[in-house]
């Protein structure tokens, strides 16, 4: 059985930076940089322009990606793509993103899934990359984790408890098979569907009869309550904490290996307050973590290979090095990964 070892990374991020400043100036939401700040620790995020979609974001990532890993889009066995802002309902974005790498056009109609578990999202389709490769289906995985939030913000005060918290972006990564003795050693997904409406976007809601009413002129309208995603934050927190903690504790059991022996922990980046409390229940010191809320907000699937792809670049990721990643959200779902790189 060949091992899974990840071949290359890429992240892109929209060029148009919106600050907390900005949120207030130029969309009027009654919220402030130090509200923002102190319970997120979020400064800044990207915003896509009109026309600009996931599958954009994400072709960009999977080209630094596969140049990164000195491969062909060509090359590619299989794409998948985790996000919750996919371009439209259907078909998801993974074939969109096929069509944008030249696939098509090589004759390579490999197959092209994309994976709805929001923030886990990634490490859902991390974990099933890593299985098609290890089964010898596939050689190289496309992974990519791409979100379009800005279109889909309330970006009023009436929003302001979500539309503060996201941003734009992708990451990439090209799983590929290898004989070498490294890889993806261990991945665990978890999920509580009792919890499924406490962070959702009930817009397509296929229970409601009629599932778009119509005016008395025949147009159809769609309740606001419908259209924006809704959160009860401090419930989602305090699961997150618990789920996180219980994920990462049972990766080390499972792998035995423990905290000091994690050289880099990528965690989702939904809250630095998560982050940090996590962090402080597990003793890892600060120096193994990595961040970018900061800079980007929460960018849901796309945080992990985000923070993967920036760490890589930097030199924080190295060879023979053990990385834990652990993320949470919508659903609720979870994951746990360790990779040796
Ligand atoms: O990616 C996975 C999923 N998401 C998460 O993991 C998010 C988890 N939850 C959280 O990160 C936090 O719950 C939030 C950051 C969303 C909210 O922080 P909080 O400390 O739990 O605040 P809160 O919701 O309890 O609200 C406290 C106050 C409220 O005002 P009142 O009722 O005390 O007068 C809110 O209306 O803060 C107000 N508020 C804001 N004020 C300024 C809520 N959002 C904002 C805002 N700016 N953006």
């Amino acid at each position: 059985m060949p091992n899974a070892y990840i071949s290359g990374t890429g992240g892109y991020v929209p060029p148009r930076v919106v600050t907390n400043d900005d949120l207030v100036r130029d969309y009027g939401i009654d919220t402030s940089d130090e509200w923002i700040q102190k319970r997120t620790g979020i400064k800044e995020r990207r915003f896509a322009d009109a026309g600009v979609g996931s599958a954009d974001l994400g072709a960009e990532a999977a080209r630094i990606a596969l140049d990164d890993a000195g491969l062909a889009a060509t090359d590619l066995d299989m794409i998948l793509f985790a996000t919750l802002s996919p371009e439209h309902h259907f078909p998801g974005s993974a074939v969109y993103l096929q069509e944008k790498l030249g696939l098509c056009d090589a004759g390579r109609f490999i197959g092209c899934m994309d994976i709805r578990n929001q923030c886990s999202g990634f490490l859902y389709a991390l974990g099933t990359a890593a299985s098609m490769v290890q089964s010898g289906a596939c050689r190289h995985v496309l992974v990519v984790g791409g979100e379009t939030h800005s279109a889909a913000l309330d970006l009023t005060t009436r929003g302001r408890t979500i539309a503060t918290l996201f941003g734009d972006g992708a990451g990439a990564v090209v799983v590929s098979a290898t004989d070498e003795d490294r890889g993806v050693r261990y991945w665990k997904m978890g999920a509580d569907g009792r919890f499924a409406d406490a962070l959702s976007q009930p817009v397509w809601d296929i229970r409601k009869r009629p599932f778009i009413p119509l005016n008395e002129d025949g147009v159809g309208q769609v309740s606001t309550e419908m259209l924006w995603a809704t959160m009860d934050g401090r419930k989602v927190f305090r699961h997150a904490v618990e789920r996180m903690c219980g994920a990462v504790m049972e990766a080390c059991q499972s792998t035995e290996v423990f905290g000091p022996d994690v050289d880099l922990w990528l965690f989702h980046q939904a809250n630095m307050r998560i982050n940090q409390y996590v962090a402080g229940q597990l003793g890892i010191p600060e120096d193994k973590l990595v961040h970018n809320i900061d800079r980007y907000g929460n960018t849901t699937a796309a945080t992990i290979p985000l923070l993967m792809a920036e760490a890589a670049r930097d030199g924080r990721l190295q060879r023979g090095m053990k990385v834990m990643c652990v993320a949470f959200g919508s659903g609720f779902t979870w994951g746990a990964a360790l990779i040796e790189w």
